[in-house]
């Protein structure tokens, strides 16, 4: 099956007593035994739910895996992933992460004895020197969060293949429907499914995918243990929003696409980073592993002070501003002050989050409605 026809049918098949083509909420925390510990399936919802099982099928296909657990968000995935190491364990992770992910590492699993160590991942001979270092893990995003940096993940799994290293991706950004790193080799995926994946901006979610049998059971156990459940309701929502993720997506890298173009000809744009321009500094591998597409973020510095930027990103009447990204309404966000504030000014400015630089999360709008919003409130700054 092709992932339009997957993305509505696997995990979705009409409900077998009732013929329901859209499958109930199972809205129960607890499940009838016919003898102790004798059960259909499920005897708790912490530890699972016929809705995540659902949804656990559509993920899983849909990344070409052959696992996923549902979480209750991006970063309890994270979180679970993380509840597989342990004391004095070394985790590599991309330097332009979302900033929640720092916030994980640094505040929550430092004081348990876990280390972080950041690269810029796009470097693979530095990468290669990290590597030495014996990590756990490696963690990166691609298109990074904010910069929309890529990087090679063929390249990075080979070379973490070697050293026994496992390799997560975090495919928010870029959505199954845009790249699949499990076919590029990386050894597990993990999203917020709260943005494209549900993609309308009513839920918070988590999943992680794997063609492990081991490390799918390690995350059904914490998601038991720590209580990293999501809603039975949230889950439906995203099984329903999921179905029409890529005629979204189709739509969200076109009108990215025009609203990047507009963008890169403006006069008072100093910066702008897209994955879908030529002039992005990884084109080419875009190209190659993002299915030819650039997705529907994008990254614009002003000519603008602080101060302008900020009057400028409050007085859009279509773009609200607004943290989270990937639903179908348009979103800008400022973040060194937003998303990622709760990283250090210093390291935020070392690694390129500079206080003028602004993301915006295009939506599927008409394209000239965006751009003239944007060309208005740009006349008046
Ligand atoms: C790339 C990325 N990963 C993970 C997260 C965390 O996800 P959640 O907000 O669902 O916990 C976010 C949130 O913005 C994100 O952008």
């Amino acid at each position: 099956m092709n992932i339009s026809t997957k993305a509505i049918h696997l995990g979705q098949t009409p409900d077998q007593t009732t013929g329901a083509i859209t499958p109930p909420i199972y809205l129960t925390s607890t499940y009838k035994q016919t003898a102790p510990n004798k059960h259909f399936g499920y005897d708790y919802t912490r530890a699972g739910n016929p809705n995540f099982t659902n949804l656990e099928q559509t993920l899983a296909s849909l990344e070409n895996g052959k696992y996923a657990t549902v979480f209750s968000s991006g970063l309890g995935a994270v979180t679970a992933l993380i509840s597989t190491l342990k004391n004095k364990d070394l985790v590599i992770g991309g330097n332009d992460m979302y900033g929640g992910t720092f916030r994980l590492f640094g505040q929550v699993f430092k004081k348990f004895g876990l280390s972080l160590i950041t690269a810029d991942t796009q470097n693979i001979k530095k990468l290669k020197n990290l590597l030495k270092k014996r990590p756990q893990m490696l963690i990166i995003e691609s298109p990074t969060n904010p910069l929309l940096k890529i990087s090679n993940i063929g390249a990075i799994a080979e070379l973490t293949r070697r050293h026994g290293v496992l390799f997560v991706v975090d495919n928010t950004f870029a959505t199954p429907y845009l790249q699949n790193p499990l076919d590029l080799g990386a050894d597990v995926v993990v999203h917020s499914t709260t943005k494209y994946l549900n993609g309308h901006s009513d839920i918070i979610g988590g999943a992680v995918i794997t063609n492990s049998k081991l490390l799918k059971s390690r995350m059904d156990f914490a998601r038991k243990a720590i209580g990293l459940n999501p809603s039975p309701f949230d889950v439906w929502l995203i099984s329903r929003g999921v179905k029409t993720l890529p005629i979204r997506m189709d739509k969200h890298c076109q009108n990215a696409f025009l609203v990047a173009k507009f963008l890169e000809k403006h006069p008072s744009v100093k910066k702008i980073i897209y994955p879908g321009l030529s002039s992005h500094p990884q084109y080419e591998i875009v190209k190659s592993q993002m299915r030819g597409l650039g997705g529907g973020m994008i990254t614009v510095e002003f000519n603008l002070n602080i101060r302008q930027t900020k009057k400028l990103i409050s007085s859009f009447q279509i773009f609200s501003l607004a943290e989270s990204l990937g639903g179908v309404e348009s979103l800008v966000d400022h973040p060194a002050s937003m998303t990622h504030g709760s990283i250090p000014k210093k390291e935020r400015e070392k690694i390129g989050i500079k206080d003028g630089l602004v993301r915006l999360s295009v939506g599927i709008e008409d394209p000239t409605d965006l751009i003239n919003d944007l060309r208005e409130q740009l006349l008046k700054v």
